[in-house]
């Protein structure tokens, strides 16, 4: 039997980004500037945007080494910002690939303390402001996708989306409600995009190491990784591989899905010691 040398399922070809373009939201930090530099060095022309001026700064100085990169400092919670970054990606790119909603807020307080200030908030980062800025940026993805090449969302959802957190102790009620609803606006959007050529996905992560989860890393480490079947927090790489997935050739086909990236933390019973 002699090899078919023009099967196209090398991993080189179904995972290539090559002449992509992306705009990270909250890219300045964290997991968003993990993904916005592998996709760089994939190939990847990126904009980040984020609301404070020195991050991006930072964040910038690191990611051109990399590649085609630019900051916006813009918050996606306020609507004059949202139509500047879809005006300056426009202008950077034309079309856009790969819209990753990715900025967010958390907030932790008992129930008799919680604030609807902070409430309104986490819903208004991690939910009403991927929908505005989604709706708003269509357009650009619209044109660039095609029926063989959809053009990607890829909202940031959490495991707290799928389970009700146990480890940080102090009630994060407003960051699991909107992850939740955006694993479920995911939904609703692919049905809606899939006729304009655009897939809509959710990766919804565990633990990885950010300014978000610096507190309960220090504080709960071992619990965490306790609680998570593969006894681990989640390494970089690991953010990057599933991205790159959904956004290439491999992942066109990937539509409305929330994809868990915990080591099956979100499928596992847990232990609440400390309740007991
Ligand atoms: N790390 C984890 O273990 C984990 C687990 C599950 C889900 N996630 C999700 O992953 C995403 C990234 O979180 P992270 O852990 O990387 O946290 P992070 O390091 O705190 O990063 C958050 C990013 O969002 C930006 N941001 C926050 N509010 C914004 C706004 N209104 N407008 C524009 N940018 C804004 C921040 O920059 P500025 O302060 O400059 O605006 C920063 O770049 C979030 O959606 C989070 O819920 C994280």
């Amino acid at each position: 039997m002699t090899a078919d040398l023009n099967c196209p399922y090398t991993v080189a070809k179904l995972f290539a980004l090559e002449g992509k373009s992306a705009l990270v939201s909250g890219g300045s930090s964290g997991l968003g500037l993990i993904m916005a530099k592998g996709l760089l060095q994939n190939g990847v022309r990126v904009i980040i945007a984020s609301r404070k001026q020195k991050k991006c700064d930072q964040a910038l100085e690191e990611l051109e080494q990399y590649g085609e990169c630019y900051a916006v400092i813009a918050d996606v919670t306020n609507q004059d910002d949202r139509q500047a970054l879809v005006r300056e990606t426009a202008n950077r790119f034309g079309g856009l690939s790969i819209l990753i909603n990715n900025a967010g807020a958390n907030w932790g307080a008992k129930l008799e303390e919680y604030p609807d200030a902070g409430f309104a908030k986490v819903i208004d980062t991690n939910l009403n402001a991927v929908f505005s800025l989604t709706r708003d940026i269509v357009p650009l993805l619209e044109q660039a996708a095609t029926p063989e090449d959809p053009a990607r969302i890829i909202n940031i959802g959490s495991m707290d989306g799928i389970h009700v957190p146990i480890v940080q102790r102090v009630p994060t009620f407003a960051y699991s409600a909107s992850k939740a609803a955006l694993h479920h606006l995911t939904k609703s959007l692919a049905i809606d995009l899939a006729s304009k050529h655009i897939t809509v996905n959710a990766v919804a992560p565990g633990f990885f190491e950010s300014r978000m989860t610096d507190y309960v890393f220090e504080h709960f480490r071992q619990d965490i990784e306790d609680d998570c079947p593969l006894h681990r927090v989640g390494e970089p790489e690991e953010i990057v591989g599933i991205v790159a997935y959904l956004a290439s050739r491999a992942g066109a086909y990937t539509n409305g899905t929330v994809i868990p990236v915990d080591g099956g933390t979100s499928i596992s019973k847990g232990s609440r010691p400390w309740m007991d």
